[in-house]
C-alpha cells in the first residue's frame, strides 16, 4: 500500500464549508503502536468546523475529523491485542479520510450489536463520562441539569447520570421532549417555552454542554456550593464567587473514560443515537454546514466513508 494514493478532505485554510477539498493523499503508514484503519463512518462533530473556521488552532494543512469506525489493514509494531480484519472505533485523528492510522491504545473493538455509524458516534460518550465523573463526581441522589440533553454530548450524559442514580433534568426542544426522557431523564424543560431557570428548582450540579449566555445564565440555578461544570466556555468568575459555588472545565480526555464508556456499550448500558447519515466524503461540507446550522436534532451527525 505504500505508494497509493487515496481520497482525504484537506484543508488549506481556515474559512467556511468551501475550505473543504476532497483530493489525493498517500496512504499513511502506522508508526508503532499504531494501526492502519479503513475507515467506513467517521463522526463529525462541533470541532470540526470550529477548527475548520480557526477557532481553534491548527497546523495546516490537516484532514479534519476526530473520531471514526473502520476496519484494521496493517498493525504497527508493538500493538497487542487488535489485529488485521478486526471492526473497532475511537479517537481517529483525520477521520475524513479512506484510511487513517490511530494509536491502538485509542481504539475498541466495535460491538457486534452496533452498526459502523453507530460505533462512529461515540465520541459525546467519552466527554460525558470524563466531565461527570473525573472532574464532578456525581454520586448517587444528586440533582443535576443537563443542558442539551439530545445532543450529542447531552444524550450520553443523560444516560450516564441516570445509571449513576442522579435526579437528571434535561433542557431540549419540545420535539425531543420524549426522547430526552427515553433516555432516562426524570424532567425534560422545553428551554425555548420559557427560560430555564423558571421552570426548576435548583441542583447540585449542571452540566453545560451549550455555552454562550446559558453559561452565566445556570448559576442562578446552581445550589449554593454546588457546582457548574463547562465543556464549551467558562461562566464570569465573579458572578460564581458571589454566587457561593464553584464553577469547572469539564473537557478533561482521559483513556480511563473511553474505558468505562466502552464497557457500558457492550453491556448495552448506554446507546449511541444518530440523527444523520451523510453518505460520502464529497458530502463533507454538507455534514459540517448541518452540524452548524442543522436546527433541533436528536443524536450525532455521521458521515459513511466506505463500505465495510
Ligand atoms: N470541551 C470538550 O472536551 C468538548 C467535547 C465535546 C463537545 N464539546 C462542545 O460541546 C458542545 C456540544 O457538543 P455536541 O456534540 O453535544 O453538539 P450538538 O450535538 O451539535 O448539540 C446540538 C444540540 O444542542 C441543543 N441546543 C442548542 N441550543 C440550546 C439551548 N440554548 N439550550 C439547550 N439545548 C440547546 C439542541 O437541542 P434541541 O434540538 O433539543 O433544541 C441540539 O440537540 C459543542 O460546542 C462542542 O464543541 C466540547
Amino acid at each position: 500500500m505504500r505508494n497509493l494514493h487515496i481520497p482525504a478532505i484537506r484543508v488549506h485554510a481556515y474559512g467556511a464549508s468551501d475550505q473543504l477539498f476532497l483530493e489525493e493523499v498517500p496512504v499513511p503508514v502506522p508508526a508503532k503502536d499504531e494501526v492502519l484503519l479503513k475507515i467506513v463512518a467517521s463522526g463529525v462533530n462541533p470541532i470540526d468546523w470550529k477548527i475548520r473556521e480557526g477557532m481553534m488552532q491548527h497546523p495546516l494543512p490537516f484532514t479534519p475529523g476526530v473520531e471514526a469506525s473502520g476496519v484494521v489493514t496493517a498493525v504497527g509494531d508493538g500493538v497487542f491485542g487488535m489485529k488485521i480484519g478486526d471492526e473497532v472505533y475511537g479517537a481517529v485523528d483525520g477521520s475524513y479520510a479512506a484510511y487513517a492510522v490511530a494509536p491502538a491504545v485509542q481504539l475498541y473493538h466495535k460491538p457486534l450489536h452496533l452498526s459502523f455509524e453507530e460505533a462512529a458516534a461515540m465520541g459525546g460518550g467519552k466527554t460525558a463520562w470524563g466531565a461527570l465523573f473525573d472532574v464532578a463526581k456525581l454520586t448517587k441522589g444528586q440533582r443535576i441539569l443537563i443542558h442539551a440533553g439530545a445532543g450529542g454530548v447531552g444524550l450520553f450524559a443523560v444516560q450516564l447520570a441516570f445509571n449513576a442514580g442522579a435526579y437528571v433534568i434535561a433542557t431540549a426542544s419540545a420535539e425531543n421532549m420524549d426522547f430526552v426522557t427515553s433516555l432516562g431523564a426524570n424532567e425534560v424543560i422545553d428551554y425555548k417555552a420559557a427560560p430555564f431557570e423558571t421552570q426548576m428548582s435548583p441542583v447540585d450540579i449542571v452540566f453545560d454542554t451549550v455555552g454562550g449566555e446559558t453559561t452565566n445564565r445556570s448559576i442562578a440555578v446552581v445550589k449554593p456550593g454546588g457546582l457548574l461544570l463547562c465543556i464549551v466556555n467558562m461562566p464570569t468568575p465573579e458572578k460564581v464567587e458571589a454566587a457561593g459555588i464553584r464553577a469547572l472545565w469539564g473537557g478533561t480526555k482521559t483513556v480511563t473514560a473511553m474505558k468505562e464508556i466502552d464497557k457500558l456499550l457492550h453491556k448495552e448500558l448506554i446507546k449511541p443515537y444518530v440523527r444523520k447519515v451523510f453518505k460520502s466524503l464529497s458530502h463533507a461540507a454538507a455534514a459540517q454546514d448541518y452540524s452548524q446550522n442543522g436546527g433541533p436534532g436528536r443524536g450525532k451527525i455521521v458521515l459513511r466513508i466506505s463500505e465495510e
